[in-house]
């Protein structure tokens, strides 16, 4: 159950012709405007200006993209890979964009004409589109009935990190679509919601989407994180994932691992909710993920948008260290799985995390 609002990501026939169609998601939560994408490069430029965001909604992004170029009869395996290489941390951008790209070239081999094989494209992604929309729901399912387990009679006070709700999917979300399903059944007390620097999808994504629903929610720093639990006002964590390596290492947004260390010493489950395509079993430990690096400026300057300044103007004007100054900013860290205290899938729970029973809700998503 989705809340009404613009969509997230659309694919349309535009007079100017076939485009993907996003929420422009760095411009809220003050203007809910949309951005079109009708060629592959505006796209990638969207995924990497984060206008488009979050795991499951990259892959959907890199589906449609990938359609987006039979429909325009450009080179669809180099789209592929100009898609599925924008960003490197979340695995489900790949998985998009070569899934669509296996359904087109299939098309091709089969005979059928270029314009047929761009049918079979959409189709493709479409489905995909769907799925994400269902596998949010099942999340949802799963994730309450476990926090129900660990931490039951209501009343719950969950921090989270990041984005991941209707803004990363095709759905509700992940974590996030946990939390509104919480909510719903009345044992949300509060959302405690970790601004995120430096883009601040806490505090701009989430936050939005919090108010929306009608939860009570407080935005915090992410340095209050730690007197918080000392102050005994965190019942759970929840979050999602980029990408869960074979031995249930969980990359996630930069600043997800200190909250999982935290987690541990003050005896508080920390869970990660994700769907089963997260799950890369080619990707063997947490050291094997690549993480991101991102521009210093983000961390030196801030988030973009909304000074009416040019770009330049602007960097000198809201500049938060001194001009040129250098800066560490990985997108995303490694939690290892012993520090998580559940992996919940669309297909079920992984609790203890072991590579094992990630296997096994691999296999049961391949027979579904
Ligand atoms: O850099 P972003 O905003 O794309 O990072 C997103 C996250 O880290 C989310 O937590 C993750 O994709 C999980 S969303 C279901």
């Amino acid at each position: 159950m989705a809340e009404e609002g613009v969509p997230v990501i659309r694919y349309e026939e535009l007079p100017e012709g076939p485009a993907v169609v996003l929420l422009d998601q760095r411009r809220l939560p003050r203007e809910e405007t949309e951005l079109v994408c009708t060629d592959v490069p505006a796209l990638v430029d969207a995924i990497q200006s984060l206008a488009v965001r979050g795991a499951p909604v990259l892959g959907i992004a890199g589906g449609y993209g990938v359609a987006l170029a039979a429909a325009r009869g450009v080179d669809v395996a180099d789209a592929a890979e100009q898609l599925a290489s924008a960003r490197p941390t979340a695995v489900n951008l790949a998985y998009g964009a070569r899934r669509v790209e296996a359904a087109y070239r299939e098309a091709a081999r089969a005979g059928e004409g270029a314009g047929a094989a761009a049918v079979r494209a959409l189709a493709q992604a479409r489905a995909l589109h769907r799925e994400d929309a269902e596998s949010s729901d099942r999340l949802a399912g799963h994730g309450s009935a476990l926090l129900e387990e660990l931490v039951p009679g209501g009343g719950l006070r969950v921090l989270t990190h990041c984005n991941t709700g209707r803004l990363v999917s095709g759905g509700e979300g992940t974590a996030l679509a946990v939390v509104k399903a919480v909510h719903r059944a009345g044992a949300l007390r509060r959302l405690w919601v970790g601004e995120t620097r430096p883009l601040l999808q806490g505090a701009r994504l989430t936050a939005y989407e919090a108010a929306k629903a009608g939860m009570a929610y407080s935005v915090l720093t992410d340095g209050a994180a730690g007197s918080l639990f000392a102050s005994g006002e965190v019942d759970a964590v929840l979050v999602g994932a980029d990408r869960i390596a074979a031995d249930g290492s969980v990359a996630n947004k930069v600043g997800t691992y200190p909250l999982a260390v935290l987690a541990r010493h003050h005896r508080v489950p920390f869970v990660v909710v994700a769907p089963v395509t997260t799950i890369d079993p080619a990707t063997a430990s947490g050291c094997d993920i690549e993480v991101e690096q991102r521009a210093a400026h983000e961390v030196t300057v801030g988030p973009w948008g909304g000074s009416g300044l040019s770009e330049a103007e602007g960097e000198e004007r809201r500049a938060l260290a001194p001009v040129g100054a250098q800066a560490y900013n990985p997108a995303f860290d490694v939690t290892p799985s012993e520090l998580v205290t559940a992996v919940v899938t669309d297909e079920g729970v992984a609790s203890p995390v072991t590579a094992e029973r990630l296997t096994e809700l691999c296999s049961a998503s391949r027979r579904r």
